[in-house]
This record gives structure tokens, C-alpha cells and sequence, in this order.
């Protein structure tokens, strides 16, 4: 294979170095292409483009493979919990006893919102989005701690995720009661990180919610399956910030606000959205994947697609298998999961997607789980975010350890050349 490429310009030669990965990718590296041709590259979107050296997580998107510090998302989702995975994606290793009790009890430890921060809740309308609630108090969380704007020494980082990892839960937690009038529900030190979150979200001041297996287990999986995704959009933006060295909680937020978008983590509420109008319009499906196919209907088949998977999201593979699993142990039969299942079928024999290389990707089908255990359509995203949120902190540490240099695109500028102003009378 090349080490180097060659590139001709204007009659000039360059030699550019090839880099590879440890899976055998390879980069043109054109870190040197303005100073040796006055040039720059454009790649609107970022397809073609590697923003970073990363060690967290491999995607190879044609074979269908997501491993996490090398690690089978298949392996991870059979065998570990969403604590042990947050712990391998930020420190690199699953953690060994001591290491796993340490980590547990900083999340209990730092489980607790300031309780001047109920305040702000108060000031939020009723009909608030929690995923603005959550980035905003995820920076409000910040001022209670003016260390995080001056302590960058790894060996407290743990601490700083730990803090972040467990309020982000209880802030969303918080965010749903109020969002429907209800009392805020302390966690409990004695329950684990996902049942602690169950407890908060739907206990009652005078009656706990009743913790079950499976519902804990659902969607401790579905928090572990979104914990990390290689350079994703929110990713990206968490790396943006923390290269201006930015706070941690500052990054995260701003992760939280890409992740929002219905391209991005908004698609799992696009998804149960799109479902339950298909629903109601007593539609089986072939209407709206008509309208899908057409460019100017402004409706797209949420949850499908992938700008890199071409192939079967296998976090997607995983949680269809356990939507099955959790109705059926919850004696649900929801028409929404039918109706997406023939949605499925007949797009990936419609040539219009098989053409386009567009499959299930993780949002397609982790509604379906959200609205078995009762978390509302509203709070979909906001459980992304929870569960990606080991992966922000681990991207974010690794940018921060490393020697690397502002984020600071250029770009191809198209407007107006040189003018001059023109005084208000004289204007048109
Ligand atoms: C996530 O990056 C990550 O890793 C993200 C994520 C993570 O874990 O962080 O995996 C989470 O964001 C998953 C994606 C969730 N979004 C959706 O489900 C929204 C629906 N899907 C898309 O809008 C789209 O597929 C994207 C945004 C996911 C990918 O967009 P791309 O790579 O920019 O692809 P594109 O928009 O250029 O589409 C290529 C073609 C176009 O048709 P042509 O112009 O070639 O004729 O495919 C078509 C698109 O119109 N197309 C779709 C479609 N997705 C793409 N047509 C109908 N329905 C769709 N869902």
C-alpha cells in the first residue's frame, strides 16, 4: 500500500503522507496542503474528512461493526452494564472490582443536585423541551463547582465525570417531573445508576415506583447502546468545545444542543412521531415510505440511514430483538412496533433504499422500548443524551490530554468582494 499521495497542481507535484489506523483505515494527511499549494480542502458535511486520532470507538460502517476501546457492542450489550462500559469508555479498560465499587460510589456520592438548583427549574414553563432544561442546567450544575474552571489534572478527572455522569440523570429526572406538574424525586444512595433514574422519573412522594428486572435492564441496555459513536455530530461538538478548553460541563452542554437536532439524537422521537401518524392515518406504512422516496414532500423515513453505516446499524439489530424481549415480559403488544417492523421490511426491498444504502440505525427502533417502560416522546432525546454522555466525557478527555490545537475550519469564501459604505440617503 502508498505511504504517500501525489498531487498535482498548477503543473506542481506534492507528496502528501498517507496515515494509517490500527483497523487499517487510511488518511491523506494534508495538515501541511495550504503552506506547500496556498490551497485548502472542502468538504461540506464532513464525509470525506478525520477531524482526530481517536482510541475510544471503531465503527466499520459496511461491515456493520461498533466496538467500544476494541471491545463488540454485541459482547458489551450480552454481558456488561451501562456503569462498566461508561467507566471502559473514559478510562480505557473495564473496570476491576475496586475500580467498579470506586466509580459506583462517586456516582452515588455526587447524586445530589445543589438544592439551589430547584429554583431554576421553577423559572422553566411547563411546556418546556427537557433538552433544553438539560443543557442549561448541566452549565447551571457548573457554577456549583468553580473548580471544573480551573482543575484539568487527570487524576480528579474521574471525580469531575463521575459528578457529571450522575447529575446529568438526576437534572433529567427532574426535568420530566416538572414538566408534568409533579414533585421532584430525590434518588435513593442505595439503587444502581439506571433504577436510581426509573425511581426518580416515576415514583411518587408517598408511593415508590415499582422497580422490575427487565424494565431496568431495557433500559440500562438501551443507555449502554448509545454510550459512544466514534466523531457523530454531538461527538464532534463536545471535541469543538473542549478544544478551546472549554469546561467539561460547558462541552457536554453543548453536545447536548447538537444532539437535539431531528438529524441527530431528535430522530428517536421523529421516529415514535412519524409511527403514530402512520398510525392514526390508518396507514400501513406505504403511503408515508411513497412520500419518503419523494424529495419534495419534506418527510424523510426517520430512524433510517446512516452517514456511515451502509449497512445494518447493529445497535439498531440488538435493540429490535429487545423490543420483542421487554413486550413481550411486559405483556405489551404495541401496534407501533408492527407498523415499524412492515416499515422496515418494505423499504429494505424498495429499491429506492436498497440503492441508497439506507437501514435501521439505533433510533429506529428505541422508542419503541422508551414508550413500553413509560418514558414520555418528549423525553426520548434526553435519554440519548444520558446515555452518550460517557462517550462526550471520554472524547473530551482525550482531547484534553492531548497536544491538540483549537478546532478552527477555514472555508471558501463566496460573498461580495471589496465594497464600500454607502450613507443612509443614498441608499435604495
Ligand atoms: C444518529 O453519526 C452518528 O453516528 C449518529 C448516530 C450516533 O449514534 O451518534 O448514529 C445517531 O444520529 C442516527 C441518525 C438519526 N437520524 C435519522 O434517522 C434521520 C433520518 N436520516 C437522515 O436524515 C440521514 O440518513 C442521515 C442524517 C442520518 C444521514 O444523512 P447523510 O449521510 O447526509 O445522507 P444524505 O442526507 O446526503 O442522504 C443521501 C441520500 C439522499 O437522497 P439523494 O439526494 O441521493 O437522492 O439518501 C436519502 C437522501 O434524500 N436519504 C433518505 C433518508 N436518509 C437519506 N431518504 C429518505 N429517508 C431517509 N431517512
Amino acid at each position: 500500500m502508498d505511504k504517500t499521495a501525489m498531487l498535482t497542481l498548477d503543473g506542481k507535484s506534492y507528496t502528501l503522507p498517507i496515515i494509517a489506523g490500527s483497523e487499517g483505515e487510511r488518511a491523506i494527511d494534508v495538515s501541511t496542503l495550504r503552506n506547500q499549494t496556498g490551497c485548502i480542502t472542502l468538504d461540506e458535511g464532513y464525509g470525506n474528512t478525520g477531524s482526530c486520532r481517536s482510541q475510544i470507538t471503531f465503527i466499520d460502517g459496511e461491515k456493520g461493526i461498533l466496538r467500544y476501546r476494541g471491545i463488540p457492542i454485541e459482547e458489551l450489550a450480552e454481558k456488561s452494564t451501562f456503569v462498566e462500559v461508561a467507566h471502559l469508555l473514559i478510562m480505557g479498560r473495564l473496570p476491576n472490582s475496586p475500580e467498579l465499587r470506586y466509580f459506583s460510589d462517586l456516582l452515588t456520592d455526587n447524586e445530589l443536585l445543589d438544592e439551589a438548583m430547584k429554583h431554576h427549574f421553577e423559572g422553566f414553563p411547563a411546556h418546556a423541551h427537557p433538552m433544553a432544561i438539560l443543557s442549561a442546567m448541566i452549565n447551571a450544575a457548573s457554577c456549583f463547582h468553580p473548580e471544573l474552571l480551573t482543575d484539568r489534572q487527570h487524576d480528579c478527572f474521574l471525580v469531575q465525570a463521575a459528578r457529571l455522569l450522575s447529575k446529568v440523570r438526576t437534572i433529567a429526572a427532574f426535568a420530566y417531573r416538572k414538566s408534568r406538574g409533579l414533585p421532584a424525586i430525590y434518588p435513593k444512595p442505595e439503587l444502581k445508576y439506571t433504577a436510581n433514574f426509573l425511581h426518580m422519573m416515576f415514583s411518587l412522594p408517598n408511593r415508590d415506583y415499582a422497580l422490575t428486572p427487565e424494565v431496568v435492564r431495557a433500559l440500562d441496555l438501551l443507555f449502554l447502546l448509545h454510550a459512544d459513536h466514534e466523531q457523530n455530530c454531538s461527538t464532534a461538538t463536545v471535541r469543538m468545545a473542549a478544544s478551546s478548553h472549554a469546561n467539561l460541563f460547558a462541552s457536554a452542554a453543548a453536545g447536548v444542543c447538537s444532539l437535539w437536532g431531528p438529524l441527530h439524537g431528535g430522530a428517536n422521537q421523529a421516529v415514535l412521531e412519524m409511527l403514530q401518524a402512520i398510525h392514526q392515518a390508518g396507514d400501513d406504512g406505504s403511503r408515508f415510505i411513497a412520500a419518503a422516496k419523494d424529495k419534495h414532500s419534506g418527510k424523510r423515513l426517520m430512524g433510517f440511514g446512516h452517514r456511515v453505516y451502509k449497512h445494518y446499524d447493529p445497535r439498531a439489530k440488538i435493540i429490535k430483538r429487545a423490543c420483542d424481549e421487554v413486550l413481550a415480559e411486559l405483556h405489551i403488544s404495541d401496534p407501533l412496533l408492527d407498523i415499524a417492523k412492515h416499515l422496515e421490511e418494505a423499504a429494505l426491498r424498495d429499491p429506492y433504499f436498497i440503492e441508497r444504502k439506507l437501514y435501521p440505525n439505533v433510533d429506529f427502533y428505541s422508542g419503541i422500548i422508551m414508550r413500553a417502560i413509560g418514558i414520555p416522546v418528549e423525553m426520548f432525546t434526553v435519554v440519548f443524551a444520558i446515555g452518550r454522555m460517557p462517550g462526550w466525557i471520554a472524547n473530551y478527555k482525550e482531547v484534553m490530554e492531548s497536544s491538540a490545537r483549537i478546532c478552527r475550519p477555514r472555508q471558501i469564501y463566496t460573498g461580495p468582494t471589496l465594497d464600500h459604505y454607502t450613507p443612509l440617503k443614498e441608499r435604495k
